[in-house]
C-alpha cells in the first residue's frame, strides 16, 4: 500500500481482509484530530480503489481505542464557518464509512468516547473486549458541546433514543458487557480470543439486531413525546441559560435527526457559547491536577487507616474500591463495623457483580490492634480532631512505619506543624485532606508543611491520583484552600438571613446563579457546629450570624440532628417556596468567596489563579459553566 500515513497503518492479509491500525504519533492517547481524520479518508480512498474482504479498525495504543476529537482544536474556532467546517469534518467522513460496500468492524478495547464511538458507530459491527478499560461514551455535553459527527444520529437507532439520550445528556460511560446488553456492542469477548472473534463477525454477514418495536415508534412518530420527556429531565440538573448544550442535543435529534449540519445556528450559538469554552477550559483544568504526582514513581499498595468514623472509615472504603489492600484501625471493632457497613454498600453500588464486590470487601481489613502499620505504603490519619490525641497516635506508628512510607493526616483545622512535632523526621508529615463525602467529591488538597520533605508531597499526590481522585497541592493555611474560601461565603449566606431573607430565597438565588447546592443547605450539611467553629478559625474575629448561634444554642445542628435551618426529618431538607430574589443577592453572597480566593492566590496558598479556580470547581461544586470563580469574575469585568 503506498499512502504516506503517519498516524495509521493500514495492512491486507492474504484472505483480504484490511486492518486499519490508529497509533496517533506524539501522544500516549488516540485522538482524531483533523490530520488523523483526513489520513482516515485517505484509507477510505486506497480501499475504494482495491476494496478489501472487509476492514477491521483498531488501536494501536495500550491506553485504548480513540478518545475523542482533539480538545486542542476547540480553542482554534473562532468564526462560524471553522465550527462548521470541524462538525462536517467527521460527519461526512463517518457517513462515508457507513456507506461502504465491505463490511467493517471496530475493535473496541479501553476508552472510546466522543468521536471515537461515533467512529465505531459508523462501522456495520463494534465488538468490544471485555475487560475493566472498556468504557464507550458520548461525553461531548460535559464540554458544553453535541456529538455532531454522528452520534446523535446513529446512537438512538442502535439502543433506541432512551438509552441515547440518557448517554448523551449526562456523559456518563458503559462497560463492555453493558455495551453488549443493550445493543451498543454486537459482542462482548475476552482479551484472548478478540481477533479470531473479530475476523469471525466481520464475515459474518449477520444483520444488525433490530430494535424493539415500542424504540423504533420513540424514534419516529413519538420522538416530540420523548423529546419532552428529556427536557423535563434535564430542567431538574440543568438551566438553559447556564448549560445550552443538552437541550441543543434533544433539538438536533427530535428536529434534524441528528444532523447539526441541518441547523448550522445551532452550531454557532453552542460552539461560540462562553459555557463550551469555560467548560474546555475546566477539562484542561482537571487534566493538569491529575499530572500531579506522575513524576514520582511511587506506588501503593498497602494503606493503613486510623480513625474508622465518617471519614477514615469512607477513605479506607474508596482505597480499597480502588484495588488496595487496607487495613482500617480503630479503638474497637464495634467502632469499625459501621465504616464496613458502608463500604459494602458502596461496593455494591459501585462494582455491581457479586463476586467483585467480594474481593473489595476482602481487601478492607479490620485492624483494631494496627497490625497494618508496618506493611503500610500509605497511614492516614482520620481521628478526633484533638492534638494531644494525634500526638500520641504518631508517637506510637512512626517507629513501626516503613522508612519510605507517606505518613499523612486528614486534619481540617489543625496545623501541621503543630501536629509533627512529637515526629523523629517531622518534615515526612502531609496533609491528604478529603471531603465529604468521600465518594462523591473528586479533589483532594495535598496539604505542605513549611519546611516538609518534597518527596513526600509528590509520593503523597501521586497516591491521590492512583485512587482516582484530583489531587491540589496547597500551603498548610487555616481551611487551606476549599474550606477557606466556603466560610465567607457561607457567612455572608447567615447574615442575609439575618437581614430577614428566608433560607429558601438565599438558597434559590445561588442555585440560579449555578452552584450545585445553596449555602444555606450546605450549612446544614455539614453541621452548624463544625460551621461555627469555622468561622471562629476562618472568620478574622467576625461576629458569628444570630441565626447560627441561636440555632446551636438549641443543639438544632443541621442534618446530623435532623433539625437546622431546615427541617431533615425525612432525610432531606424539607425547603418551603423561595420568595422573590432581591436584585444583585447571589453576586454580593458570591463577592467574599471569589475575594478570598484572590486573597489565597496572593498569599501563595494555591500556586495559581487557575488551580485556585480548578480546586474551587472541584472541591465546592462551584459553578463550572463559569470556569471558576476567578474567570467568572474576569470575564464580568471584561
Ligand atoms: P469521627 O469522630 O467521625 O471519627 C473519628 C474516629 O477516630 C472515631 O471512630 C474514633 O473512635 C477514632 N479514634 C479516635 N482516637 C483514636 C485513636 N487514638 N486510635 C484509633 N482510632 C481513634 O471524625 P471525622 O469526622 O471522621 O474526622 C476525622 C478527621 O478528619 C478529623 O481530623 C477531621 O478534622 C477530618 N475531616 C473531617 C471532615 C468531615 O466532614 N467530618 C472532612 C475532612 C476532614
Amino acid at each position: 500500500m503506498n499512502v504516506n500515513l503517519q498516524h495509521w497503518t493500514l495492512a491486507v492479509d492474504a484472505q483480504g481482509i484490511a486492518t486499519a491500525i490508529l497509533d496517533k504519533a506524539g501522544e500516549s492517547a488516540n485522538s482524531l484530530s483533523a490530520d488523523v481524520l483526513s489520513e482516515f479518508s485517505s484509507i477510505l480512498d486506497q480501499l475504494d480503489v482495491y476494496p478489501p474482504k472487509g476492514l477491521i479498525i483498531r488501536s494501536g495504543k495500550e491506553a485504548g481505542f480513540i478518545a475523542g476529537a482533539d480538545i486542542s482544536e476547540f480553542s482554534q474556532l473562532d468564526t462560524p464557518e471553522k465550527g462548521r467546517t470541524l462538525v462536517e469534518r467527521g460527519w461526512g467522513l463517518f457517513n462515508r464509512l457507513e456507506a461502504v460496500k465491505y463490511p467493517t468492524l471496530a475493535l473496541v478495547r479501553g476508552h472510546c468516547l466522543g468521536g471515537g464511538l461515533e467512529l465505531a458507530l459508523a462501522c456495520r459491527y463494534l465488538l468490544a473486549v471485555d475487560e475493566s478499560g472498556t468504557k464507550m461514551g458520548l461525553p461531548e455535553v460535559m464540554l458544553g458541546i453535541f456529538p455532531g459527527w454522528g452520534g446523535m444520529l446513529r446512537l438512538p437507532q442502535r439502543v433506541g433514543p432512551a438509552a441515547a439520550l440518557d448517554m448523551m445528556l449526562t456523559g456518563k460511560t458503559i462497560d463492555a458487557k453493558r455495551a453488549k446488553k443493550m445493543g451498543l456492542a454486537d459482542d462482548c469477548v475476552p482479551p484472548r480470543v478478540m481477533e479470531p472473534a473479530a475476523r469471525q463477525l466481520l464475515l459474518s454477514g449477520q444483520p444488525r439486531r433490530p430494535l424493539p418495536l415500542m424504540q423504533r415508534l420513540m424514534n419516529g412518530p413519538l420522538k416530540g413525546v420523548v423529546a419532552n420527556g428529556a427536557r423535563k429531565q434535564v430542567a431538574k440538573k440543568a438551566r438553559p441559560q447556564h448549560y445550552p448544550a443538552p437541550y441543543a442535543i434533544i433539538d438536533l435529534w427530535q428536529k434534524h435527526n441528528g444532523n447539526a449540519l441541518a441547523a448550522p445556528e445551532v452550531i454557532d450559538r453552542i460552539i461560540s457559547s462562553p459555557t463550551a469554552r469555560n467548560l474546555v477550559r475546566v477539562f484542561h483544568l482537571q487534566e493538569r491536577m491529575k499530572g500531579f504526582g506522575k513524576d514520582s514513581n511511587f506506588k501503593a499498595k498497602r494503606v493503613h487507616v486510623i480513625g474508622a468514623g465518617v471519614m477514615g472509615g469512607d477513605i479506607a472504603a474508596w482505597c480499597a474500591l480502588r484495588g488496595m489492600t487496607v487495613t482500617l484501625q480503630d479503638q474497637t471493632l464495634e467502632r469499625i463495623s459501621p465504616a464496613l457497613k458502608r463500604a459494602h454498600a458502596l461496593f455494591a453500588k459501585k462494582l455491581r457483580e457479586p463476586l467483585k464486590i467480594r474481593a473489595a470487601f476482602d481487601r478492607l481489613i479490620p485492624d483494631p490492634q494496627g497490625d497494618g502499620v508496618p506493611h503500610a505504603d500509605v497511614i492516614i490519619e482520620a481521628i478526633f480532631e484533638n492534638v494531644e490525641a494525634k500526638h500520641a497516635l504518631f508517637r506510637a506508628i512512626e517507629p513501626r512505619m516503613k522508612p519510605q512510607a507517606v505518613l499523612a493526616t486528614n486534619t481540617s483545622s489543625l496545623k501541621l506543624e503543630d501536629l509533627r512535632t512529637v515526629l523523629a523526621r517531622p518534615e515526612r508529615l502531609v496533609g491528604i485532606h478529603f471531603f465529604n463525602p468521600v465518594s462523591m467529591m473528586p479533589l483532594v488538597e495535598v496539604v505542605e508543611a513549611e519546611g516538609g520533605d518534597p518527596a513526600a508531597l509528590l509520593a503523597a499526590c501521586a497516591f491521590v491520583k492512583q485512587i482516582d481522585k484530583l489531587p491540589l497541592p496547597v500551603k498548610s493555611a487555616p481551611g487551606f484552600l476549599v474550606n477557606a474560601v466556603l466560610a465567607p461565603y457561607m457567612l455572608a449566606a447567615m447574615r442575609a438571613v439575618d437581614e430577614g431573607i428566608s433560607p429558601e430565597t438565599v438558597d434559590e438565588a445561588m442555585l440560579a446563579f449555578g452552584m450545585p447546592m445553596g449555602p444555606i443547605e450546605l450549612v446544614d450539611t455539614v453541621g452548624l457546629d463544625i460551621a461555627m467553629a469555622a468561622g471562629k478559625q476562618l472568620a478574622g474575629g467576625a461576629e458569628a450570624p444570630k441565626c447560627l448561634l441561636s440555632r446551636v444554642e438549641k443543639n438544632m445542628l443541621g442534618k446530623k440532628s435532623g433539625q437546622g435551618f431546615y427541617d431533615w426529618s425525612s432525610g432531606k431538607a424539607a425547603k418551603g417556596s423561595a420568595g422573590a430574589v432581591p436584585d444583585g443577592l447571589a453576586e454580593r453572597l458570591v463577592k467574599p468567596l471569589v475575594d478570598r480566593v484572590e486573597q489565597l492566590v496572593a498569599d501563595g496558598v494555591v500556586a495559581d489563579r487557575d488551580l485556585a479556580d480548578g480546586g474551587v470547581i472541584f472541591g465546592t461544586g462551584f459553578a463550572p459553566f463559569t470556569g471558576g470563580p476567578l474567570n467568572y469574575r474576569a470575564a464580568l469585568l471584561g
